[in-house]
């Protein structure tokens, strides 16, 4: 059956018929969103605006609809990628996840991405009624050009042969041809999915901004959301968080915030800032309720925004043994501020060993990251002037919310008499100008500490980006020599970064990924501390895999015109990786194998 315009809105159309929702209407605009697919990769829909037309189908598993109409998909999808139309399908089924999608996805023959609605409400916004469900886009306004059935081969219980109707090939036909689409929607057949919230929309009206909304904020948000500091507003109280509520719920659904890059499927992080998708289905809930006050007290407003001295988190430690001056730098209004490199020589004065370093920002709400090296200046030959690294680690950084400064229990980093720090420091402009003047703070050891600690570096410096390339890929690697532990991953590459990995291929040839970024942004230069430092045995080969985004979608890109090839400035590119660990002792080792044991009996049972 053809649905043909109706003279009545969609929603009486549906009281009249007692349906109670109508999924997606031609001519609708779609808001966009960011979602990870079943194999991890990280698919905004707003990205694929160079595309003549955007095609999704709603996935879900065991449903024979969409089972049966996959190889008809696939045939198109051959037919019209290379036409430049985008292929996608969307799970927002309770009952799966990426581990089942990725097994429905093998046993069928999924080749084309299945992003994962693990929250529901991307599903919920663009009314999905049923899996089987296609619906066209068309980039230039991002509003819908057909929705409905694939084509009319389908019914519940038969399936005929041929299909006698097109409806999707149609569609792209009319789209390519710049037509209007003749048949805009068709019914579309499937397995209805469950979307539970739906029906409590009343009950979203009480969820409580002090009990859950405000203590979310304060834990995810408020490190930077406060006054002075790098967040754009201040979450200062309920009145705040309701006048940017909508603007909350785009960058939430778009991921844009927290700023957290991780994908949660591998590994667990101390400082994991993310939302899980129960506090992201709670938050925009929330707001699509209106963002009520409802009773109780505000606890946005009762936080102290006094960003007190040195260790705030670590009291224990006190002020600091030294103090080293970052010279001033001024931040302009507006524009790009590229890094600023800043050479300051040790005033230690004697040889030491670091327990803890700690920046302690002039201007919170300019200053976006700083890495701290420290090594001899070269003074002869081709890196004359440049920075010779001391072969251990640096002395841990700054980034906005960071809570942890100390060395790991033990640690510590050995810092020269005569060596040279240096500090690479990234501004952001925000609308004033302003004069930075950071300081480093050092404690030290009374003794040489048990272990020293250093940075494993993996970089590739022969790295070569064709133009406009939009997925490049290449990797850096190092044998871990002797057995050691892992504590934390820093990525770094620039503006054409796109997503970056690092992963261990144990002795015996078995690969597992430590941590993936496949959001890569340049903008949060983000230090991975792993919850539980990671062992890995001698003979471990240590991979950092990074890819970047050359064409002109990468709204970062400066040039997508030229090949990119390694360089220091942020227009030139880097595949550079810090990996913070230690060599283990003869005991320690001992330990871990007999743990490895034990847990290699568990999983094996
Ligand atoms: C680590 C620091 C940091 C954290 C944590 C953080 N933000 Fe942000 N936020 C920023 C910065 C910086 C910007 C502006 C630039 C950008 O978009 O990157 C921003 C921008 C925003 C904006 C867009 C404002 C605008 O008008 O463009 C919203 C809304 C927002 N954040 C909400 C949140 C919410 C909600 C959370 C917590 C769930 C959060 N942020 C956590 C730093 C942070």
């Amino acid at each position: 059956m053809i649905r043909t315009m109706s003279l009545f809105p969609a929603g009486l159309v549906g009281l009249l018929l007692g349906v109670q929702a109508y999924g997606l209407a031609p001519q609708e605009r779609v808001e966009n969103f960011r979602l990870f697919d079943h194999r991890g990769a990280s698919h905004e829909l707003y990205y694929y605006s160079d595309m003549k037309a955007v095609v999704v189908m709603v996935q879900g598993n065991g449903c024979p609809i969409v089972r049966n109409a996959l190889p008809r998909f696939k045939e198109l999808r051959d037919e019209y990628a290379a036409r430049g139309v985008q292929f996608l399908m969307l799970n927002s089924n309770l009952q799966d996840n990426r581990g089942s999608i990725s097994q429905e996805a093998e046993e069928f023959g999924y080749d084309i991405p299945v992003l994962i609605d693990d929250s529901q409400i991307i599903g919920e916004s663009l009314d999905l009624i049923r899996t089987g469900e296609v619906f066209v886009l068309d980039p230039k306004n991002w509003s819908v050009s057909y929705y409905g059935a694939l084509d009319d081969r389908l019914t519940y219980e038969n399936q005929k042969q041929e299909a006698t109707e097109h409806y999707l090939k149609d569609a792209l036909d009319n789209m390519l041809a710049g037509e209007t689409v003749e048949v805009a929607s068709t019914d579309a057949l499937g397995c209805l999915i469950n979307f539970p919230a739906k029906m409590q929309r009343a009950q979203h009206a009480s969820i409580s901004y002090s009990q859950e909304i405000a203590p979310m904020l304060a834990d995810n948000c408020v490190a930077c959301h406060r006054q002075g500091g790098i967040g754009p507003w201040a979450m200062t109280d309920y009145n705040m968080v309701r006048g940017f509520s909508l603007m909350i719920r785009e960058v939430v659904r778009t991921k844009r915030m927290p700023p957290w890059h991780a994908d949660p499927a591998h590994g667990t992080f101390s400082n994991d800032r993310s939302l899980t998708p129960e506090q992201t289905q709670t938050l925009v809930h929330w707001i699509e309720a209106g963002s009520p006050r409802g009773d109780g007290d505000d606890p946005l407003a009762l936080i102290d925004h006094d960003w007190g001295e040195w260790a705030v988190h670590q009291p224990e430690l006190g002020e600091p043994d030294y103090i080293i001056d970052i010279p001033a730098a001024e931040v302009p209004a507006t524009g790009i501020v590229d890094y600023k490199y800043h050479y300051v020589a040790n005033t230690v004065g004697k040889d030491v060993w670091v327990k803890a370093a700690e920046i302690l920002p002039g201007d919170r709400g300019t200053l976006h990251h700083v890495i701290t090296s420290f090594g001899q200046i070269e003074t002869e030959g081709r890196r004359k002037g440049r920075l010779k690294r001391q072969g251990q680690a640096g002395l841990r950084g700054y980034v906005p919310g960071m809570t942890s400064q100390l060395f790991p229990e033990h640690t510590g980093v050995f810092l020269p008499a005569d060596s040279t720090l240096e500090f690479q420091m990234h501004y952001t402009t925000n609308g004033k100008a302003n004069v930075d003047e950071s300081k480093l703070g050092i404690w030290i050891y009374d003794e040489r500490p048990e272990h020293q600690i250093f940075s494993m570096i993996l970089l590739n410096s022969k790295i070569r980006i064709p133009a406009h390339a939009k997925n490049h890929r290449e990797f850096a690697e190092r044998l871990i020599d002797k057995p050691a532990i892992i504590y934390n991953m820093l990525p770094h590459s620039h503006f054409r970064g796109k997503a970056s990995e690092f992963s261990v291929v144990y002795p015996d040839g078995t690969k597992e990924v430590l941590l993936s970024v496949p959001n890569y942004d340049f903008n949060w230069q983000t230090t991975y501390e792993l919850t539980e430092p990671k062992y890995v045995p001698a003979g471990t080969r240590l991979v950092h895999t990074t890819w970047w985004d050359n064409s002109a979608q990468n709204p970062a890109n400066p040039d997508p015109t030229i090949e990119v090839t390694w360089g220091e400035q942020s227009f030139e590119e880097m595949l550079f990786g810090a990996v913070l660990m230690r060599y283990l002792t003869d005991e320690e080792v001992a330990e871990y194998e007999a743990q490895a044991k034990v847990q290699g009996v568990a999983s094996s049972d």
